[in-house]
């Protein structure tokens, strides 16, 4: 049986799935990842544990599915985006844990920017705003902090990447420094319209030219598997951004398609086609993907707490024993009675880009519970992916008529629900909601023929289920205005 195999190294967790040719999961292993939180506001992730899980996922998979590396055809890697990593290039040792994108320890450093004016400079240029969310101002701290990594990094001892590169320079044993469009279109240092590393921004931020990966498209053949690693040396053949892949995988291939992944955050992209569209909505315009010599950008909106949340629920509250959990809990009662929550635990990403706004929790009475809290917590994701849809909408003048969704919370028929209540229009689930690791095996499959047009990646979408709006208008629009209210407050805190 031949597969492709995604590495889809999310933000917390790293996995590995193998798709036969009809699209179907043949095996899938995953690991939970270790969050790290040195200090209010920070979070890092130990890059070497990724590459070990990554590794152990990979055999698991195979040999659940009893298929040999000669049976794979191809690597698609798919990565949580701007989590940044820095390495020495001879020892291939990182010079620190890698600085997650919720990450906010440069929040003074972008305000002094924009202080400075040079935000829309980096807007014009990257088609992103100044937060502490993207990779260019986390290399900097890296710079200025770590002892002799200025003065290694100018003699071109260091290496940059994203989770992307890192895996590649792993599975490669240090052969391919490279990343794909899409993921570079997340560092605020990359020319969207060029389709260079900008000078420019680099000089700005003091960032070395030769730190940085080579920039491929996101389908093709860059190298393949050590022989170490693979005896027969598989091809790696994708590399995209998880919300790019996501957006490929539910086949979004024509401008203005859409879809929204409630992973650890919730992340609205829509595809704008050959046009680098600008918003005038604080919504980032980044590029989707690259195939030949065609480019495809996008318009996103990034939300960086969605099913997050119910894994603070499990792991620092303790109401719930697993994440699935929640659904039961939130059911017991019909409404979050009053209770709202605002899971701004980093920040607020669109369309607020607070970077000091932080966690509330607003409208207990004594007869609040935990089902309450859970249930609030679901109406949060369902809340801010409701901001990113309107200020989509406002952007591109055209309403919504049908939301696309995936990712693992959607999983969740409640929050689909609550969804499709407070939004007032349907939300289509698809049978297949892995679709980030599908996006990144078809761009992989696509390169090598294994599959051979985009009707065919499309024609292995199926809907599971539509759920269609349950309340009025009215009350979903009252509950709604209720969440800004608290959301303002939740502002300007740290
Ligand atoms: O931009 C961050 C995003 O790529 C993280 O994705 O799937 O780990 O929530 P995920």
């Amino acid at each position: 049986m031949k597969c492709v195999f995604a590495l889809d190294q999310g933000t917390t967790s790293s996995r590995s799935i193998l798709f036969d040719r009809a699209g179907k999961v043949r095996a899938a292993a995953q690991r939970e990842l270790k969050q790290i939180y040195p200090q209010p506001g920070w979070v890092e992730h130990d890059p070497i544990a990724i590459w070990e899980a990554q590794q152990s996922t990979a055999h698991k998979a195979m040999h659940q599915a009893g298929v040999h590396s000669e049976d794979i055809v191809a690597i698609g890697i798919t990565n949580q985006r701007e989590t940044t990593v820095v390495w020495n290039r001879k020892t291939g040792k990182p010079i620190h844990n890698a600085i997650v994108w919720q990450d906010r320890r440069t929040a003074d450093l972008c305000a002094r920017l924009k202080a400075d004016g040079a935000e829309t400079l980096f807007y014009e240029k990257t088609g992103l705003l100044l937060d502490p969310y993207f990779s260019g101002t986390k290399i900097k701290w890296l710079l200025d902090h770590i002892d002799g990594a200025r003065a290694k990094a100018e003699r071109g001892e260091l290496a940059f990447g994203t989770m992307d590169s890192w895996l590649v320079w792993n599975l490669t044993r240090g052969r391919h420094h490279i990343t794909d469009v899409s993921n570079a279109s997340r560092t605020l240092l990359f020319n969207i319209h060029t389709l260079e590393w900008d000078k420019e921004l680099l000089e700005l931020l003091k960032i070395p030219r030769s730190m940085m990966p080579d920039v491929h498209s996101s389908s093709e053949a860059y190298g393949s598997v050590d022989k170490l690693l693979c005896e027969c040396g598989c091809t790696i053949a994708g590399i995209v951004g998880d919300q790019q892949a996501a957006l490929f995988g539910q086949a979004c291939f024509e401008p203005g398609d859409a879809k929204n992944t409630y992973g650890t955050g919730c992340f609205l992209l829509k595809n704008t086609g050959a046009e680098a569209v600008a918003s005038n909505n604080k919504l980032l315009t980044t590029i989707a993907w690259k195939r030949g010599d065609e480019i495809n950008y996008a318009l996103e909106g990034s939300v960086f707490i969605g099913g997050a949340v119910v894994q603070w629920l499990r792991d620092e509250l303790g109401i719930i024993k697993s994440s699935s959990d929640i659904q039961q809990l939130a059911a017991q009662v019909p409404d979050s009675g009053g209770v709202y929550f605002v899971p701004a635990f980093a920040g607020l990403g669109a369309p607020h880009w607070d970077p000091n706004a932080r966690g509330a929790i607003i409208g207990l009475t004594r007869g609040s519970g935990k089902a309450h809290l859970a249930r609030a917590a679901q109406e949060a994701i369902c809340f801010q992916s409701m901001e990113l849809i309107q200020a989509m909408e406002k952007v591109s003048g055209a309403p919504m008529d049908l939301l696309r969704v995936d990712g693992g919370a959607c999983a969740d028929d409640l929050l689909m629900q609550i969804q499709a209540n407070l939004l007032q229009v349907p939300v289509e689930r698809p049978k297949l909601i892995e679709t980030t690791a599908f996006g990144a095996a078809a761009l992989a499959g696509l390169a090598v023929g294994f599959w051979q047009n985009l009707d065919e990646i499309a024609a292995h979408r199926e809907i599971d289920r539509i759920f269609e709006p349950q309340i009025t208008s009215d009350e979903a629009g009252a509950r709604y205005a209720l969440w800004m209210k608290a959301v303002e407050r939740s502002k300007a805190w740290a």
